[in-house]
């Protein structure tokens, strides 16, 4: 057994800061944020932080200056800084798939040394970003051409999980900061519509094809990649020659790039100690760098990197990722909450808090800790949320006046983006305005007494009555930029890491998306050919038996 498995001596609820704040959960009691607020003035000052452009608010959580030394003190009792020092210097920590965990070492600056196994990988990771800073260029100038002579203009990233979520919703969120010119897309659901969508306006002498995937063996993508290459020389008329001109790919399987049919000299590639789900800023976010420029992406990686060295090193009372972290530990361990809302005030974030369900689910979404153990707390949350505005005329009268509690994260920018028309800008007010507001009820809410006072009649006071309490996090940058989506990635890339490093679970392996993947291969052959039908249990057997009745089979 690894050290990192070794046994802890004592069972996370048994440690006794584990047992303190339990207690002190129930001396709280149902204390409301408005006597927190009432008994210490300068509390909304007092309880925030500044990491480079981020200003974190957490002064709506339900916590004192005492929860906050229980929870760091439950940090130091379950070896947070060990393992996340452990982490940066490149050791396995992923223990079930016995790799080391070192994204921090894709946006570490060219002159710094990472080392695993005794090799500096930080030369290499430079190597492979300074191939792709070429070749955008090249695509970005229209110096790259396609099999007939035409230059690039289409850009379709085929990939899915890890190899789409991150660059997908980058795009987005940078769009302002993209070449417009380029028309970039993104394919990941094996649902041949996607595919469909995604290139029946486009022109494949001017296209090219981006295949994502770290493994190169994901059924998905390489089914998509298949289609892709037969509507790409369908539609040039051309042979298997072709393909070089159309198709790159982002890996660290050369051979399967290789068996698929691209030239490995179109290959780029990144390395197992990176995890899919913390890949977008390695080789994976090719298209992306196409869209914004190598220079964009590389303040993005800075920005990254500003918050890895913020984790490393600032004290735990000052350590942002660390106190979002904890937070949620609260709220999951002591509260009994069983989601995490994360609400951004930015349109260009639409996809922001789907990319965080994969880093957040797929990595803590566990049952048994690190010695195999089954767990008895909760371990992560469900991560849900949409843009802020549009939620509200939505699912916010549930968080408002439901039943559950429902932590959550509300993000903004004070200025809108730079190339927004004038006549619009306007609107960044009343958008702030919300942002601010929705909190501020969260929080407060409103009082029986209060709603009286407006001159409701009695039988519609409980229902106009708003308990507040509700706790939320207030993320506030100046503006939305590639070095501030950076910062925020690596903020809740190391909130993920600390909640795994105190549930002593394995935060950086997946196999329970293996299931569903074997089950699949035997269930094509039923649906297809219709054999193996009967050692399916007896309701699949029969949904699958009806599939082929609709399909005229
Ligand atoms: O769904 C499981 C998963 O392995 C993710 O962790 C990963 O991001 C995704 O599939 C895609 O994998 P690949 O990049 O190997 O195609």
């Amino acid at each position: 057994m690894s050290e990192m498995n070794a046994e802890r001596p004592t069972r996370l609820n048994q440690m006794s800061p584990w047992v303190a704040l339990g207690k002190h959960r129930e001396q709280l009691g149902g204390t409301h944020l408005r006597d927190l607020f009432a008994a210490d003035p300068e509390r909304g000052s007092a309880y925030t932080l500044q990491v480079g452009d981020l200003y974190i608010d957490y002064s709506k959580h339900l916590v004192t200056d005492e929860t906050l030394r229980l929870l760091r003190e439950l940090a130091d009792a379950t070896g947070v800084a060990a393992l996340r020092d452990a982490m940066f210097r490149g050791e396995r920590i992923n223990t079930t798939e016995d790799r080391a965990v070192l994204h921090t070492a894709l946006r570490a600056p060219r002159d710094a040394v990472v080392e695993v196994d005794g090799e500096n990988v930080v030369p290499g990771v430079h190597a492979v970003l300074d191939k792709m800073a070429a070749f955008s260029e090249r695509i970005r100038s229209g110096t790259w051409t396609g099999h007939t002579g035409r230059p690039i203009r289409n850009i379709v990233n085929i990939g899915i999980g890890g190899s789409d979520l991150g660059p997908a919703m980058a795009y987005e969120v940078l769009r302002t900061y993209t070449r417009r010119d380029l028309t970039v897309r993104f394919v990941s659901n094996v649902d041949g519509a996607d595919l469909h969508e995604a290139v029946r306006d486009l022109d494949p002498a001017e296209t090219l094809f981006v295949i994502a995937s770290k493994t190169f063996t994901t059924v998905e993508t390489i089914t998509n990649a298949t289609s892709a290459r037969a509507w790409l020389l369908d539609g040039l008329g051309a042979g298997p020659e072709a393909v070089a001109k159309h198709f790159v790919a982002l890996s660290t399987n050369a051979g399967k790039v290789a068996d698929f049919g691209i030239d490995t000299a179109n290959m780029f590639e990144f390395w197992d100690w990176v995890g899919g789900r913390y890949s977008y800023d390695s080789a994976i976010g090719l298209s992306l760098m196409i869209a914004i420029g190598p220079e964009h992406f590389r303040e993005m990686l800075d920005g990254f990197h500003l918050v890895d060295e913020h984790f490393r090193t600032a004290p735990p009372e000052a350590n942002a990722p660390l106190l979002m972290g904890l937070l949620g530990i609260w709220y999951g361990g002591f509260h009994d909450a069983q989601s995490h809302a994360v609400l951004p005030y930015s349109h260009y974030l639409s996809r922001f808090t789907a990319y965080l369900q994969q880093l957040d689910m797929e990595s803590n979404g566990k049952s048994v800790d690190r010695q195999g153990q089954p767990v008895d707390w909760q371990t992560g949350p469900v991560v849900w949320g949409t843009p802020g505005t549009n939620g509200q005329h939505a699912y916010y009268q549930l968080i408002h006046q439901g039943t559950k509690l429902i932590p959550a994260d509300f993000i903004g920018f004070a200025r809108p983006v730079a190339d927004l028309p004038e006549a619009l800008v306007a609107q960044h007010d009343l958008l702030t305005a919300n942002f601010l507001a929705q909190t501020q009820a969260l929080a407060f809410g409103k009082t029986p007494d209060e709603v009286r006072a407006e001159g409701v009649p009695e039988d519609l006071v409980p229902h106009k009555t708003f308990r507040g309490n509700h706790p939320t996090t207030t993320i506030l940058a100046a503006d939305l930029t590639p070095s501030v989506l950076g910062q925020l990635i690596a903020l809740y890339e190391h909130k993920v890491f600390v909640q795994g490093a105190v549930w002593n679970i394995d935060s950086f392996d997946q196999w329970g998306v293996e299931l569903g993947k074997v089950l699949a291969k035997r269930i094509e052959p039923v649906l297809t050919e219709g054999t193996g039908g009967e050692a399916l249990d007896s309701s699949t057997a029969a949904l699958a038996g009806r599939y082929r009745t609709l399909r005229g089979r």
